[in-house]
């Protein structure tokens, strides 16, 4: 299972590129030949910004978008799970809040060249902030859990360009989410709201119809 580390250290791109936590993000570079170039793009789900910056790095889009709330639940959990126990929840959104900075110093060259906004809210609260048919292709990435992926997913395909991809992380993984991503993308197909192009290395890759 995926165990988040927080905090970035002082590394290079070189040095990000050759970690365990980078060799994992680059299992999903295969998805940057289907993927095209240039368009609007939103990452629901950030963590630390390794996949952003691949994302920047391989598919150069127009402009990101990365929503994370960056702080944990009003009962001090996280928003995708027991994934870490920092003891109190004031420590967890100290250290949350340290990892907003990391991510914002990570990207304080595209945020200050207006081709990258950071959204600090929920997936669907983000989701409200877009109209119709905007984005190119959308990374669904946040929490897990069956209700919570069949909400992003529904809150987000309204904001896709018809042929436009929807794409997201841990297809076929069990998790502690008891396989809550890959049940709600099988329904999503199955109901016809997306066509399925890809899915590999725990990815998916759906379509739009209607292009
Ligand atoms: C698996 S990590 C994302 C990893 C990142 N996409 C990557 O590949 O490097 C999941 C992230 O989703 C965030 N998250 C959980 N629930 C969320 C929600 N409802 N809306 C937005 N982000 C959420 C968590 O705070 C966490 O940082």
């Amino acid at each position: 299972m995926y165990r988040p580390v927080y905090g970035l250290p002082g590394r290079t791109f070189i040095q990000r590129l050759l970690s365990k936590r980078a060799r994992r993000a680059a299992n999903r570079d295969f998805m940057f030949n289907i993927l095209p170039k240039g368009g609007m793009v939103i990452e629901v789900g950030v963590f630390d910004g390794d996949f952003s910056e691949r994302i920047l790095a391989f598919n150069e889009p127009r402009h990101l978008h990365l929503v994370d709330p960056w702080s944990t639940k009003e009962n001090g959990g996280l928003y995708d799970g027991p994934t870490q126990d920092f003891g109190s929840k004031d420590a967890a959104n100290s250290a949350l809040e340290s990892q907003f900075q990391q991510v914002s110093r990570r990207f304080s060259g595209e945020l200050a060249q207006g081709r990258l906004t950071m959204h600090r809210t929920l997936s669907y609260e983000a989701a409200t902030l877009f109209p119709k048919s905007y984005f190119d292709w959308i990374y669904i990435d946040a929490s897990h859990f069956y209700a919570d992926v069949k909400r992003d997913l529904a809150s987000f395909i309204p904001k896709l360009k018809p042929g436009g991809y929807i794409t997201g992380d841990d297809y076929g993984r069990r998790g502690i989410w008891d396989h809550g991503v890959t049940r709600a993308v099988d329904e999503f197909v199955a109901a016809g709201q997306a066509d399925t192009i890809r899915l590999h290395n725990h990815q998916f890759i759906l379509r739009k119809p209607g292009f």
